[in-house]
């Protein structure tokens, strides 16, 4: 028998497995579905202040080996996501949530900061400073400057358990930086890796761009995700302080993909693509492949391998 039960900060979750933040979760009914799976939590779409429509369709696209999205952040307004939190922590008291938001501008997250502070919301919040697909607006984490002035307004109003949703980085130089900046915040996780930011893939029966938004670029999920989560999950562990925990998001099609990111450090590891292409049923799926490969290498519980990844 296996033990799949998690921790981040001082909330315990009996599944380490979650959908990522805009796959299953624009509505009440879709959250609903994820916190009746076998899932351990779950969080919303990214919200914003106002409502969103986002950007024009055909926006997602399923690919050979992952996704290709320009969703532009549609969602129903932060307070839907906000209320619908605050009525699941009561239905649901011992079932932890996460409620992200996205600004528009980098005084929206601190606005909205303030808002959940004086709320009756006791779950994580995680703020999404790394969406690739609005038109004209950079992803905030990879410009470091904007970065603290965010966590710095943020941290000023806001006393309750925070992480914060990072783009993916590929140089060692990169992670040394955010880290060391991450490191001087009360955050309680971070999520890391959005989607591989603005990639492009084409039709080839029409030589056109897949999908409409921004010229075709979109942010990649999936499998082509796979080794750049793992190295982004690794190089974080290996830098940020020990009590900042790690969801491993992007690259996820098997249970063995689950368990490779928990190796690197993972404490909870969200769906993308794979729950966008199976739906519902990723979850359990994906829970036996991973209980199965735990049972293979003769592990009982998730902290036996969580951060043991061996190198040569
Ligand atoms: C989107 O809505 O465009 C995706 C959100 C994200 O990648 O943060």
């Amino acid at each position: 028998m296996v033990n799949l039960r998690t921790t981040i900060g001082p909330y315990t979750f009996d599944n380490p497995l979650m959908n990522a933040s805009g796959v299953h979760c624009m509505t009440a009914a879709e959250l609903d579905e994820v916190a009746a799976s076998v899932a351990g939590t779950l969080v919303t779409k990214s919200g914003t202040p106002a409502a969103r429509d986002g950007n024009p369709a055909p926006r997602y696209a399923a690919l050979t080996l992952g996704s290709i999205n320009s969703m532009g952040l549609p969602n129903k307004g932060f307070a839907y996501y906000l209320d619908y939190a605050i009525k699941f922590q009561q239905t649901h008291p011992t079932q932890p949530i996460f409620l992200s938001i996205a600004g528009t501008g980098p005084a929206d997250y601190a606005e909205m900061a303030k808002t959940i502070q004086a709320s009756d919301f006791t779950g994580l919040t995680e703020f999404n400073l790394s969406c690739p697909n609005v038109p004209g607006k950079p992803q905030i984490a990879y410009d470091l400057e904007t970065t603290e002035q965010i966590l710095d307004d943020l941290f000023k109003v806001f006393k309750k358990p925070a992480g914060i949703k990072l783009p993916p980085f590929f140089d060692l130089a990169q992670f040394d930086a955010m880290a060391a900046l991450l490191n001087r915040y009360p955050l309680t996780f971070i999520n890391s890796i959005n989607s591989l930011g603005n990639g492009l893939m084409i039709d080839t029966a029409t030589d056109t761009a897949l999908i409409r938004p921004k010229g075709g670029f979109g942010g990649i999920g999936g499998a082509y995700a796979k080794p750049i989560a793992l190295a982004n999950v690794r190089a974080f562990r290996q830098r940020l302080r020990p009590d900042i925990a790690i969801i491993g998001t992007g690259g996820v099609t098997t249970g063995r993909d689950v368990y490779e990111l928990i190796l690197c450090g993972a404490s909870l590891v969200s769906l993308g693509t794979v729950l966008q292409e199976e739906g519902i049923p990723a979850f359990a799926r994906l829970t036996s492949e991973l209980e199965a490969e735990m049972t293979a290498k003769g592990y009982a519980t998730l902290d036996e391998f969580k951060g043991q990844l061996k190198t040569l």
